[in-house]
């Protein structure tokens, strides 16, 4: 299968794992025709699906400043973001401006062209905030930046292309949005068995076993509306325990970052819970 490639690297990313994952999304079924992910991330999966309408949502507002410039004027997103990687610029300056920019600056298209900047310079390109919100990550060593021009062009296409809601909020928000016949997928910041193994850094918040309780009660609220749920997370004791009352499948995913260097493939699981599980 052909994978489309999202604008971004991201940890956790499902573009190496999209065809093991494809599979457990129900589509073409006269009722389901919506998608909503309420943690899209690069948009892995929203890209590479073909549901009639999408609602997308991620906490990460700087990420998705980025979407909404991409749907709503790519040429000017395009031209800033590329003078800023044809120029030869310092990493952490550009980290400075785009932590300390105004308050009305912050939906801006120079900040959402910063994000694609320092998302392809930082250091294995991971997306990591402090406790007070600044970006921290630092410098990556990479010979030769790629600017990712054709991927954009195709990402704001693909949300061009549908009934689309963008929705920069928590998960609870955007599932509170889910309805009969809506697949639901969720991608969360995965919840490890050993505390050094996990990446929860996306938002200045983490994510964490209380997150991912509240993920599942608001899942089966949303299954007991008639939605159905598709869940990832790492296949562990304690994850299996929270999603047993889904069906659970396991999957093995090569792994790029981890805290403590281990790069071996991974078990993930993935849970399915449907309407008539209930
Ligand atoms: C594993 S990544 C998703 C990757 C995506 N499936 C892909 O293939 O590109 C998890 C995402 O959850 C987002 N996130 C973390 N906490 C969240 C929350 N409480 N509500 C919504 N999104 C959240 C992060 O910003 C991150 O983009």
């Amino acid at each position: 299968m052909r994978v489309e490639k999202s604008f971004l690297k991201w940890i956790g990313s499902k573009n190496r794992i999209i065809d093991q994952l494809l599979p457990y999304l129900p589509i073409g079924e006269s009722h389901c025709t919506r998608l909503i992910e309420p943690f899209v991330g690069a948009g892995n999966v929203f890209i590479n699906t073909n549901y009639q309408s999408y609602i997308i949502g991620d906490s990460n507002r700087d990420l998705m400043n980025v979407y909404v410039w991409l749907y709503d004027n790519l040429a000017l997103l395009v031209n800033t973001a590329e003078s800023l990687f044809n120029d030869n610029l310092d990493y952490y300056e550009v980290r400075h401006l785009f932590n300390n920019c105004q308050p009305f600056d912050r939906d801006s298209v120079e900040q959402a062209a910063r994000f694609i900047w320092l998302m392809r310079h930082c250091f294995n390109g991971i997306c990591r905030y402090n406790k007070s919100g600044k970006f921290n990550t630092p410098k990556g060593n990479y010979k030769k930046v790629y600017f990712p021009k054709q991927e954009l062009i195709n990402f704001s296409n693909k949300l061009n292309s549908h009934e689309l809601l963008m929705l920069s909020v928590d998960f609870t928000e955007t599932l509170g949005y889910a309805d009969y016949g809506d697949v639901i997928y969720c991608d969360p910041p995965y919840l490890s068995a050993s505390e050094n193994d996990s990446f929860v850094g996306y938002t200045p918040g983490g994510f964490d076993f209380i997150g991912t309780i509240a993920l599942r009660d608001c899942l089966i609220k949303a299954v007991r509306k008639g939605a159905i749920a598709i869940v990832s997370n790492s296949d562990n004791a304690i994850t299996r325990d929270i999603f047993s009352d889904f069906e659970r499948y396991t999957i093995t995913a090569p792994r790029r970052v981890a805290a403590n260097g281990n790069r071996q493939p991974a078990k993930e699981l993935i849970c399915v819970l449907t309407p008539d599980m209930l």
